[in-house]
């Protein structure tokens, strides 16, 4: 019988997993199915328990549930314990595990995908909500060197800096020189021009951990325009955290090159 899996979120209509898995299923000769299921913000323990009751194998979990599967799992992975944040979850036996795989994404799509060098990498994180929470131990691990949080409200990065023992700071005050600079805020066209000086990018690889298929992310044109040496958005970790949900739930790691560009290709003019 095909094994279920589904994506978990509100909104989730426009999420492209189904379609990424749907590549990995047909790329490895899994026999799965993948689906959206939209939990209304207060149902998601409802949502995810009746999932797995009707036999589904597995979930994805996306914004604004991946506190709520934190709390729900029976256990974590070490990924899940650190970041607390679960945005896939395994069935082993009756139980459900918790895992994060947002942060092994991130780093497998800057080392594999772009080749930008994180072992001792200076690098700038931005902002301090849940997207950075998920990134940061990876981002450790990986060999980032000197690692500072910046975030508008400077107290939240001093808390998650301390729990992760690395340096926080003010937007405005974030110094230059980085190799590696990442933005996990939120803020959008009119917040992303003075998000920091334009000396903090300034021949630094920049990378957004949200992504546009049809156009740059307001923060990938702002890093182009102030002399960034590369720049990337965050649809090749999107693809990356998939492959390794796909491989904790199938034991095989699907082959990723080419799924964001043919995801990019066929986006709407
Ligand atoms: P997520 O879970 O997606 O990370 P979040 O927890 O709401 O979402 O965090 C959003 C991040 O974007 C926060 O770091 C937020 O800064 P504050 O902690 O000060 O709220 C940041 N952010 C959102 N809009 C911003 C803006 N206009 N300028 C700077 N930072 C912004």
């Amino acid at each position: 019988m095909t094994d279920r899996y589904a994506v978990v979120g509100n909104p989730v209509a426009h999420s492209l997993s189904p379609r990424i898995h749907a590549a990995f299923a047909a790329n490895t000769g899994e026999d799965i199915e993948y689906g959206r299921l939209e939990a209304p913000v207060d149902g998601f323990v409802r949502t995810a328990t009746t999932f797995f009751a009707e036999g589904g194998r597995g979930l994805n979990v996306t914004l604004p549930f991946k506190l709520d599967a934190w709390r729900w799992v029976d256990a974590h992975d070490a990924a899940a314990a650190a970041s607390g944040a679960v945005n896939t979850i395994v069935l082993d036996g009756d139980r459900h595990r918790g895992c994060n795989s947002d942060g092994i994404g991130l780093v497998r799509d800057l080392t594999d995908r772009l080749g930008w060098e994180l072992d001792g990498a200076r690098t700038l994180v931005l902002g301090a909500g849940g997207a950075v929470q998920g990134v940061l131990g990876p981002l450790l691990d990986a060999g980032c060197a000197g690692l500072t949080i910046a975030n508008r409200t400077r107290e939240k990065a001093s808390a998650l800096a301390a729990r992760f023992g690395v340096a926080a700071s003010s937007l405005d005050d974030v110094g230059t020189g980085w190799d590696v600079v990442i933005n996990g805020t939120s803020a959008g066209l009119a917040g992303v021009g003075g998000l920091v000086p334009q000396q903090a990018v300034d021949g630094s690889r920049c990378y957004d951990l949200f992504y546009a298929l049809d156009a740059p992310t307001p923060f990938c044109e702002w890093a182009r325009e102030n002399d960034a040496r590369a720049v990337s958005d965050g649809l090749g970790m999107l693809v990356e955290q998939a492959a390794e949900a796909f491989r904790l739930w199938r034991g095989v790691h699907p082959d990723t090159a080419g799924v964001a560009e043919s995801l990019r290709n066929a986006a709407p003019p």
